[in-house]
């Protein structure tokens, strides 16, 4: 395993381990539930959002280490984020889990992203490590005539 693969990894273990923004809003705006039901794991998402901007987003659930190290990972690179910003790095998201191994992964134009590029090499945990994202973009572009739950089984992810 390269260094820079090896240090991604130790990020998405350490954010397994010490999840951040992990709990619910009380006065959340905006809220999602995110289910896997291939293992039954749940990531929910509650962001408090005013005039376009995330001023803050949390996660509670359980899930494998993936689910919940991603969903930590996502609340911090999404606070402080306008809802078209964060829909810009959900797609940036996605393009590199579901990228060709091999396509090169250019860390130094995806920043922070470029921990998941890992995760293209184990297709199985794609729907783990996105769980948390679909659930955020269903949160933060949520239309109260529409509650259902986010699944795994609904996205359109092709691995
Ligand atoms: Fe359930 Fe990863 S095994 S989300």
């Amino acid at each position: 395993m390269s260094e820079i693969n090896e240090l991604y990894q130790q990020v998405i273990l350490d954010h397994n381990k010490n999840p951040r923004n992990f709990g619910i809003i009380d006065d959340a705006t905006n809220t999602a539930e995110g289910h896997n039901p291939l293992c039954g794991d749940q990531i929910d998402v509650y962001a408090k959002v005013e005039s376009g901007k995330i001023l803050e987003i949390k996660f509670k659930g359980a899930g494998c280490a993936i689910s919940k190290a991603s969903a930590s990972i996502m609340t911090t690179l999404i606070v402080g984020k306008t809802v078209a910003e964060a829909k810009g790095l959900f797609d940036d998201f996605i393009n590199i889990v579901t990228a060709d191994l091999s396509d090169k992964c250019d860390t130094l134009e995806l920043g922070k992203l470029a921990v998941f590029c890992g995760v293209r090499e184990y297709p199985a945990r794609v729907k783990c490590a996105s769980l948390a994202w679909h659930t955020m973009m269903k949160a933060i572009q949520k239309s109260e005539l529409d509650d259902a739950p986010v699944s795994t089984e609904d996205m359109e992810i092709t691995i």
